[in-house]
């Protein structure tokens, strides 16, 4: 990888700056929760496990800074960890990094130098253990794919999207690397352009051929047989299977039935939020309507025009031919599955 998306220094958090690309390369340095809270709010860093990183480190930059001014950690901690909890609603990732956080400050002495060190190990352990889940659904998922193969995917879930490699493009970057050839068609992913700023971007540094499309051409190449699969991430999966994921994610799986592509979701563990029933459940963030009545800060609407903009979609879990993940991959019914992998 030519890049990296989150780094630990010792006593802050460096971010590869993703509202920049593929314009510029530019790393931002994060010595605070506050500084972090906002990098996850305004997508400084985005996709599920990549804010879930980023949380748990912030969790160890307001402990470490607490301790410099003799503030009580344990306070700076719950503060920090309600804040962080309060950015982004959807993916579950962030909560379950919170969570591990939480455990392990709450098995804590009080001593503050020895728990920032406990918590720093715990928040590198989350970090490294992503990089590895991903490494793993790139070997179990490669197999889904055809030896010769266009597959379609939508946002970015790639090493942007996690703490590097990515699950959708992780799984991608595997069959590359066993020799398959796969030719990337990338939705450009309304209104943010995950998967134009983003997707195609990673994609293109690593040598692997893609061709970027608009969301409404989907249907098109789907319809002329040009997709034998398609794959994406997951921001939240619920206990029956059904996939919350970038707003567009639905009419993908959709279109994949009726055209009899199978379409596959590549997610961790850490995605699925096994106290959730199904995906009705699932929080969906709605951000600013500037974000549709504006592109790249210029304005293609009427003024005043109303908007709807939600950030995610449910995919139910009928149209999901199977999930892969670090563990193996799922296959119908993915209820089943699921059930097994939290036993
Ligand atoms: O709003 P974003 O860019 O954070 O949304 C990201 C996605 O929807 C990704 O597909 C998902 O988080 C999976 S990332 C491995």
């Amino acid at each position: 990888m030519q890049f990296r998306t989150i780094e630990w220094t010792g006593d802050a958090l460096l971010l590869l700056n993703q509202r920049l690309l593929p314009g510029r390369e530019t790393v931002r340095r994060y010595s605070g929760a506050e500084g972090v809270a906002g990098a996850i709010r305004t997508m400084v860093v985005r996709g599920a496990p990549a804010i879930g990183v980023a949380a748990a480190f912030g969790l160890v930059l307001a402990v470490q800074s607490a301790n410099r001014k003799d503030r009580p950690w344990r306070r700076a901690f719950g503060a920090a960890a309600e804040m962080l909890g309060g950015t982004r609603p959807t993916a579950v990732n962030l909560f379950w990094a919170i969570e591990r956080m939480r455990k392990t400050a709450s098995a804590l002495p009080d001593d503050p130098a020895k728990a920032a060190r406990r918590l720093e190990r715990e928040a590198v352990a989350i970090l490294e253990e992503d990089l590895e889940a991903n490494r793993a659904m790139g070997a179990h998922g490669a197999k889904l794919l055809p030896a010769n193969a266009s597959v379609l995917t939508h946002c970015n879930a790639g090493a942007l999207a996690t703490a590097g490699y990515g699950t959708a493009l992780g799984v991608i970057r595997a069959a590359v690397a066993a020799g398959k050839k796969i030719h990337v068609y990338v939705d450009e992913t309304r209104p943010l352009l995950q998967g134009a700023r983003l997707t195609a971007w990673e994609l293109s540094k690593d040598k692997i051929q893609c061709t970027l499309i608009t969301d409404n051409m989907a249907a098109k190449l789907l319809g002329d047989g040009k997709i034998d699969a398609a794959i994406v991430g997951a921001d939240r999966i619920a206990r029956n299977g059904d996939v919350a994921n970038k707003i567009g994610t639905y009419g993908v799986a959709v279109l994949c039935r009726v055209h009899k592509v199978p379409f596959y979701v590549a997610a961790p563990r850490s995605t699925i939020d096994p106290a959730i029933r199904s995906g009705k459940e699932i929080p969906i963030e709605e951000r600013d309507g500037r974000e549709v009545t504006h592109l790249m800060g210029r304005r293609v609407a009427p003024a005043g025009v109303r908007v709807y903009n939600p950030s995610f979609d449910v995919t139910p879990a009928r149209y999901v031919s199977a999930i892969v993940t670090e563990k193996g991959v799922l296959t119908p019914p993915l209820a089943r599955g699921i059930r097994a992998l939290f036993r």
